[in-house]
């Protein structure tokens, strides 16, 4: 990567960064604050503060005019995980263990929830004409968050799921913070409303890229390499593409051999590169691996919108979530 593009993505990062450790909340109770700070130190990619900076670029506007709503995009994200990995049942997060495990489930849930409060005293706090927009955008992303881990947790004990089910779910439970991200950067920016609705376009795409993505590092990459804990899609049998995509294949021997792996309740590292073997002769990491490249390409596609007046970052960006491996 181009040495300028990665000092000021370090740039941007550390701009977020001091937001996060630096937020306006008291020290009592500990009870309450102590795992907010927690969750915030954490150490995530940043992609979403990230997107939202580059699509104020985008359009011709400062970085620095967005990082609030970056900071505000990333602590609602960290309020998602908090609450997803008690949903999920996951142990560890960013490294290092889920806010549940480190304190328990009744203060995740309060320090969640206060979260989320403190992100609409920061989009509160913008004082601009375009405040009410940026609060409308949110509003409806942040629902299509929550319906969207409301369907997956529904797909849990659905008995059928189709593909297409699949890609609306993961649209709403990721694709929706991508494309918000991108798309309040491209308001605070002062893009015009084309220019607004092509970086949403962009945002969804990449963010149903990165899901999928992410469900198949799930089955590829390790839980040291991606600081949480793998496994549970399976046990819990998430709906994922490449789940739905395997079931499909696999023969009768091999799906006996699964119901038993699953009756045990536990995955261990033999039967995860079971599954991985699986899912690499019956090709279903390749078909989903093209799907996500398709659709960078397709996101890429939006970027050459006569609207746009730079957009290296975006692209960088693109590309950074097509060759991830964390
Ligand atoms: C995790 O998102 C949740 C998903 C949508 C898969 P990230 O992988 O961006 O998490 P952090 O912010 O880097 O921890
Ligand atoms: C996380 O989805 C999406 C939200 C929190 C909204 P997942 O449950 O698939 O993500 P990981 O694998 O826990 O990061
Ligand atoms: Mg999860
Ligand atoms: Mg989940």
């Amino acid at each position: 990567m181009d040495q300028e593009i990665k000092h000021k993505l370090t740039e941007w990062r550390q701009a977020v960064r001091y937001h996060l450790d630096h937020p306006k909340f008291a020290k009592e109770p500990a009870y309450l604050y102590e795992p907010m700070h927690y969750a915030l130190s954490g150490e995530g990619k940043m992609l979403r503060s990230a997107l939202c900076l580059a699509a104020a670029e985008a359009v011709g506007g400062k970085w620095q005019d967005a990082v609030q709503v970056g900071v505000a995009l990333e602590i609602f994200h960290t309020f998602s995980l908090v609450h997803d990995d008690i949903m999920d049942g996951d142990d560890l997060r960013r490294g290092i263990p889920t806010v549940h495990k480190a304190y328990d489930s009744a203060s995740a849930l309060l320090s969640g929830d206060t979260l989320l409060i403190y992100v609409y005293q920061l989009l509160t706090e913008i004082d601009s004409p375009k405040s009410l927009r940026l609060l409308n955008a949110f509003n409806s992303g942040a629902m299509d968050v929550c319906i969207g881990q409301g369907w997956d947790m529904q797909f849990e004990v659905d008995a059928h799921v189709e593909p297409r089910q699949y890609e609306m779910m993961i649209d709403l439970k990721t694709g929706a913070l991508i494309k918000l991200a991108c798309e309040m950067g491209g308001i605070v920016g002062g893009g015009d409303d084309d220019a607004v609705n092509a970086l949403a376009r962009f945002g969804l795409l990449l963010g149903r890229a990165f899901q999928m993505q992410d469900d198949l590092l799930e089955v590829t990459s390790s839980a040291e390499t991606m600081g949480k804990s793998l496994g549970s899609d399976m046990l819990n049998e998430k709906k994922t593409w490449i789940w739905l995509d395997l079931k499909q294949n696999l023969s009768t021997p091999e799906l006996e051999q699964w119901k038993q792996i699953q009756d045990t309740g536990q995955l261990s590292e033999e039967d995860r590169d079971q599954i991985r073997t699986w899912m690499m002769d019956h090709g279903t990491i390749k078909r989903a691996q093209n799907m996500v490249q398709d659709w960078i390409v397709e996101a890429d596609k939006i970027l050459t919108g006569s609207y746009f007046k730079s957009t290296t970052m975006l692209e960088t960006l693109a590309e950074i979530i097509l060759k991830r491996q964390s």
